[in-house]
C-alpha cells in the first residue's frame, strides 16, 4: 500500500525506482487499481476500448471529464492524469481554458498533452498557470490520421535528434514527466538519460523510468489491435466469455437461482 504520489515525489523516482502507470476509465476498475499502482491515466484510448471507435480522435472534452470524475471517485490514493483530447489544445488560450475546465470539474492531478517541440509553448503556458502537465512524444495516437498510421519512431538519426529535441523542449516548458510511446528502445534510453524528469514508456523498451499499459490490453479484453509491446497479464475476454456461458446455461437449465439464492 503506497501513499499517494504528487509531482515532486514522482520526479524523485527518476533513477531510483520504476514508476507504474495503467489506464482506467471508470470508478470500479480505478478502485481495484487504487493504492497498488503509482499513476492512473484516464487515457483517450477509452474512445477505442470503451466506446468502440477506430481511433482516439473523436473523444471529446465532456467525455474525458465524465470518465475522469468516475476514476477520481474510485481512486483516492492514486495520482490521476487526464488526457486532453484531440483538438482541445491547438493554441495556448484554448489549452488553458480547457485544462482549467478539467481541473475545476474533476479532481484530476494533471493533464497529458501529445506533441513535441512544436507544442512546448502551449505546455509552458499551462505550467505557468498552475496546471501540472505530462508530455507525450514518439508515436502519438492523435496523429494517426495525419501520419497515415501508427509508426514506430526513432529509426533514423534525424528522427532520433528530433525526439531528443522534443523531450528537452517539453522538460524546459515545465512538464513534470514525459510519456514516450512507440520508440526504438535505444533511443528511448538515450532520451531518458538526456533529461532530468521521469520518462514513462509504452512500447519504448525497459530503460525508461516507468511503464504504462492500457488496462483493456494488458488484461486481455481488447483484441482489435495487438501490438507486440503489450504483455497480457490476464485472459479477460476468455474469462468473461466462460462466465457468461455458464450463466446462460444455468438460467436455461433452471440451475440458477437455487434455494440459497432465493427469498
Ligand atoms: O490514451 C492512452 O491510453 C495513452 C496511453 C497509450 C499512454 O495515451
Amino acid at each position: 500500500m503506497s501513499k499517494k504520489l504528487n509531482i515532486n515525489s514522482i520526479q524523485k523516482c527518476k533513477n531510483s525506482q520504476k514508476l507504474t502507470m495503467v489506464t482506467a476509465y471508470d470508478a470500479l476498475f480505478a478502485s481495484i487499481f487504487d493504492s497498488y499502482i503509482d499513476i492512473i491515466l484516464v487515457g483517450d484510448s477509452l474512445n477505442m476500448s470503451f466506446l468502440g471507435k477506430n481511433d482516439t480522435l473523436s473523444a471529446t472534452l465532456d467525455q474525458m471529464i465524465y470518465h475522469t470524475k468516475a476514476v477520481c471517485s474510485g481512486a483516492k490514493e492514486t495520482f490521476i492524469i487526464t488526457d486532453m483530447p484531440f483538438g482541445t489544445y491547438n493554441n495556448k488560450d484554448e489549452a488553458l481554458t480547457n485544462s482549467v475546465r478539467v481541473y475545476q470539474e474533476t479532481e484530476t492531478d494533471a493533464v497529458k498533452i501529445e506533441g513535441g517541440e512544436e507544442r512546448a509553448d502551449i505546455i509552458k503556458h499551462l505550467t505557468n498557470n498552475s496546471i501540472a502537465v505530462i508530455g507525450h512524444i514518439g508515436l502519438m495516437p492523435q496523429f494517426v490520421r495525419s501520419e497515415g498510421g501508427y509508426k514506430i519512431r526513432g529509426k533514423t538519426q534525424e528522427d532520433k535528434q528530433q525526439l531528443l529535441k522534443d523531450a528537452k523542449a517539453i522538460e524546459e516548458a515545465g512538464a513534470f514527466a514525459i510519456v514516450i510511446e512507440g520508440v526504438v528502445s535505444d533511443v528511448a534510453k538515450e532520451i531518458s538519460e538526456s533529461i532530468n524528469i521521469p520518462t514513462i514508456g509504452i512500447g519504448a523498451g525497459s530503460d525508461t523510468d516507468g511503464q504504462v499499459l492500457v488496462w483493456s490490453d494488458m488484461f486481455g479484453f481488447y483484441d482489435k489491435l495487438s501490438p507486440k509491446f503489450v504483455r497480457k497479464y490476464l485472459d479477460g475476454k476468455s474469462l468473461i466469455t466462460k462466465g457468461i456461458e455458464d450463466y446462460i446455461s444455468d438460467v436455461k437449465s433452471k440451475n440458477f437461482p437455487n434455494n440459497d439464492e432465493s427469498y
